[in-house]
Order: structure tokens, then sequence, then C-alpha cells
């Protein structure tokens, strides 16, 4: 089935929320907060509000002092891996709006919004990282890293491919198709550059990055969450639409995404970088597949795989150590409630 672009304004728009439905809906357009149906997405929006942070607030002084004494192996991951991130934040700035203008509930379309312009914190957030950190020449060799190296370029494209289907073809299978897309980008993409972050960060080093990557997983949190839900309403919603066969497709998906991330976070480690060798790297981006698609209530790939083969990741990411000033960086935190679990939003 195609899918409507929601109209701006629908004045035989429905308002009873009852009937109210993620995709194909008949809704007004109206961002009706009062009577929402998805409780939780109006719960995560504000969530998603009270996590809001400034990058400019954790300082990076330490870093530029540090980043020339870095090996030469952790300057070429280092540089390799911002290129791939500011890649991904910037897609996902982009592209979160082609998806929000399908979807036909206000509260999930307040989500999409907040989950774009945290997108572009994050892009705000390399943009100091490489002002504060490293010289002119190496930002722009950064900025220009997809025209010298053929992985990065093939990576950025095939992600782009998988999102220009549903913009050229916007039918309710390529919607779940990118939805698929999406969460495996928040929930997959970004976990080996992450983990040479807190890999640096176990020896002491460029902390304040570190702080910074703290901040953007945090959110990368609350975007799995949220797609996680739309996901799971779709289904409930439309059985009709998500068949076995379709799930398959989507394991799939899966399946080459966890190659792609395996071969990327080992070509730009390339066995040099102390606490990431390749099979860490494989058992972690196999491990981190196996809790997404369980997340989704779908059978995991690498069922051999069940323990988290790099747990001083997840407690290095612990958002918890940042409410004591972690690093003795000062950054103002304007989550009021502590230790919010976004597994259980
Ligand atoms: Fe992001
Ligand atoms: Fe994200």
């Amino acid at each position: 089935m195609q899918l409507q672009r929601t109209k701006l304004f629908n004045e035989i728009g429905d308002r009873d929320w009852g009937n109210r439905r993620m995709i194909g809906g008949n809704t007004t357009n109206l961002l009706e907060l009062n009577n929402v149906k998805y409780e939780w997405a109006y719960r995560m929006y504000r969530a998603m509000m009270s996590n809001f942070w400034i990058p400019e607030e954790i300082a990076l002084g330490d870093d530029a002092r540090q980043y020339p004494t870095l090996t030469e192996h952790e300057q070429r991951s280092f540089n390799k891996i911002i290129s791939f991130l500011i890649f991904l934040d910037s897609i996902q700035t982009h592209n979160l709006p082609n998806i929000n203008e399908y979807i036909t509930a206000p509260e999930v379309n307040l989500c999409l919004t907040v989950h774009a312009f945290q997108e572009a914190v994050h892009s705000q957030s390399y943009g100091y990282i490489l002002d504060s950190v490293v010289s002119a020449k190496t930002r722009d060799t950064i900025y220009n890293e997809w025209r010298n190296d053929e992985h990065l370029l093939k990576r950025n494209q095939f992600i782009t491919d998988r999102y220009e289907q549903f913009i050229q073809d916007p039918s309710d299978e390529n919607l779940v198709r990118t939805v698929m897309a999406n969460f495996i980008l928040e929930g997959v993409y970004f976990y080996s550059g992450f983990s040479f972050f807190f890999a640096l960060g176990r020896q002491g080093k460029m902390l304040g990055t570190v702080s910074e990557i703290k901040y953007i997983q945090r959110d990368e949190l609350t975007h799995l969450a949220l797609f996680r839900h739309i996901f799971e309403e779709i289904a409930r919603e439309n059985p009709q639409l998500v068949t076995p066969a379709l799930i398959d497709e989507l394991r799939d998906m899966m399946r080459q995404a966890v190659e792609h991330e395996i071969a990327w976070g080992q070509y730009v480690t390339d066995g040099h970088i102390p606490g990431l060798t390749d099979e860490l790297i494989t058992q972690y981006i196999k491990y981190l597949s196996n809790v997404r698609l369980k997340s989704l209530n779908m059978e995991p790939l690498y069922p051999e795989v069940v323990h988290h083969p790099m747990r001083w990741v997840d407690q290095f990411a612990a958002m918890n150590s940042m409410k004591t000033d972690f690093f003795e960086q000062k950054v103002t935190n304007y989550t009021k409630s502590a230790n919010l679990k976004w597994d259980e939003l």
C-alpha cells in the first residue's frame, strides 16, 4: 500500500484519539496532546527533552594537548571514526523528517522532531571537537575522508541507499524497512566507534571527547526505544503487513549490517587499539545485534553469543557516573530524574 504524506492541516481529519493510527491514519495534523493514544510517546518526549545538553559545556583543552601524543594508529582510528559519525548524525538529522511526514500520530511526531533536533546537537558536538582538538588541516581531512577512503564511501552510500528507497517509493512495506534501517543505525552502527572512544578513555586518554560520546550515546538509547515502540505499534496495527517473510527480510538486513559493522570496526582499529581485538569486535557486534533483535521480538542471529564480551564498555558508558562530574568535567545536567531506564520507556 502506498502511504500518503500527512497534510499540513487536514480539515476532514479525525480528532478521536481512539481511531488514531501510527501509519495510514486520518490525522488533522494538529498537535493535540491532551488526548494521546500512545502514552509511551508523550512520556518519551518529556524524557528526551530533559536530556538536553550543550556540547560546549564540556572542556576539551586536555584533549587538544593529548591528541598529538596519541599513537599514529589511534589518530587514524580517531579520524576515520569521527568522519563516519559525522555522516551518521548528518543523515539522521536530514532523514528523520522524511519518516515523520508519514506518521499519523501527533505525540509520535513530537518525539521524531526532538530526535532530529538531538542529531543536530550531535553534529554540533563533532564540529566543536574538531574545532578544539585537531588542526584545521586535519579537520579538513576528516570532513573529506570519504573522498579518499573507499570503505567509508561504500558504507555511507549503502546507508543512504536504504533510506532513499523509502523516499523514492513510500509504501508501507518500505516504511517498515526504513524503520528497521533506522533502528540498526541507532543500535549497531554507532557502536564500534563508541567502543573505540571508551577504549581510549579506559587508558585515561581523550576524556573530554569521551564525555561528549557518553552524552551522545544517552540520546541514542532513547532513539532506539522510540523506534522499537514505532515498530511494535505498526506490527500490532498492521498484522497483514509485518508478515513472517518481511521479518525474515528485516533479520537479513540486520545480518548484513553486522557484517558491515564488524568489517568496519576491524578496518578502523586495524588490530592496534589496546583492548579492541578483531575477535572482541566481532563478538561485541554480534552480541549487540542479538540484544536489538530480541527487543523487537525477533529471533537472534547469533544464539551462540550470549555474554557481553566487553562489559567494561557498558560500565564506562553508564551515565550515573556523570552525576558526580565524571572526569571532573563540569557539565550541566538538565535531567531531573536520574537513572531513567530507557529500555523500560
Ligand atoms: Fe546521533
Ligand atoms: Fe540517534
